[in-house]
């Protein structure tokens, strides 16, 4: 099976690039950069990942990534990330980055973006892995700040796909940045946001009444509002699951109480995806093994949701026809 798992073609529609800093690229970046880090090696670096919640882990986070200075810094962390996807079988990724995070230290949304642009380049050129960017919001911020954030990265929109929503969620609902969406939604940008990872089904209601988004990252605790489902499932929207990282932040106690076998039985359309892999214990491949040690899904039921993937991925018709016939031959 994980021969099967690895050589499926499979698209990443939920990842934050932050997260993929493993802590020896991030140990190597501090070195270079004169960043002090409480740690005092990798394994310190591991040892601390041992999260109560989305908060605990958003800190370490934030944490990690100011190691991130420079063009060069942002071009490394995602093409070692690349690389390693590209071993695991991913041949798309998408990647939501935090610019506001970065900006408040001081680095420029210049050295963000170039550094990104030239890793996703490389990764075309050299891994035939195509990708896709998603300038996400912190929603702990203002959403004037959001606003802001959008008009100065116009030099960029050309190279945005859509806008997303992150960060610590509760008590932060969609509707505070309805007219932040708005106005992506003028530019041409689609809309996904994170909503009912840890907050309430209402949240997921106003991402998508308020927000129009086409995608709604996490989405699990739908569930528990059964119209909610109904209505999920008859527009076929995209909810993005990220099953270790829901059991690394305690959203689920254990991997076979995860709510995905009932929202497949509800008839949702899923996708599976490692949101910060560096932190959560794996990668696309350990997200889908963790899924088949769990649940003992079938090659088809994978099959299906990488197709999922591939059918929601912001991506030209050509490339999707590409890899569709490429999933359809992993037998
Ligand atoms: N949820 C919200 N914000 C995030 C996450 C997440 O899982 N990962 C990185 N930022
Ligand atoms: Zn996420």
């Amino acid at each position: 099976m994980r021969d099967f798992l690895k050589r499926l073609p499979k698209a990443e529609l939920h990842l934050h690039i932050e997260g993929t800093l493993e802590p020896e690229l991030m140990m190597a970046l501090a070195d270079r950069n004169g960043v002090n880090l409480p740690y005092a090696s990798e394994d310190e670096v591991r040892a601390a990942y041992d999260f109560e919640d989305l908060q605990s882990f958003l800190d370490l986070y934030f944490q990690g990534m100011s190691v991130l200075r420079t063009e060069r810094d942002f071009h490394d962390l995602a093409m070692d990330y690349f690389q390693r996807a590209h071993a695991e079988g991913v041949v798309h990724v998408e990647m939501h980055v935090d610019p506001q995070a970065h900006l408040a230290r001081g680095v420029s949304l210049q050295a963000v973006m170039e550094g990104l642009g030239q890793a996703r380049r490389r990764a075309e050129r050299e891994l035939d892995m195509s990708s896709a960017m998603i300038m996400a919001f912190l929603r702990d911020k203002p959403a004037d700040e959001a606003m802001q954030l959008l008009e100065s990265a116009a030099p960029y929109w050309e190279t945005l796909d859509a806008v997303g929503l992150d960060s610590a969620e509760l008590g932060h609902p969609p509707s505070g940045f309805a007219e932040v969406f708005q106005r992506a939604r003028d530019l041409g940008l689609s809309r996904v946001a994170h909503a009912g990872e840890e907050g309430p089904p209402a949240y997921i209601r106003e991402a998508l009444d308020m927000l129009d988004v086409c995608r709604v990252d996490h989405g699990v605790r739908c569930l528990e509002d059964p119209a909610l489902v109904e209505r999920l499932r008859e527009q076929g929207t995209v909810l993005t699951v990220c099953p270790l990282s829901n059991l690394r932040l305690k959203v689920v106690d254990r991997l076979d109480d995860h709510p995905l076998p009932q929202m497949l039985e509800a008839g949702l359309t899923l996708t599976l995806n490692s949101d910060d892999p560096a932190y959560f214990g794996g990668g696309m491949l350990e997200n889908f093994e963790a899924c088949h040690r769990a649940f003992g899904w079938s090659r088809d039921t994978f099959r299906d949701l990488a197709r999922n993937a591939i059918d929601a991925a912001f991506m030209s018709d050509a490339r999707r026809g590409e890899l569709v016939g490429r999933l359809e031959a992993c037998t």
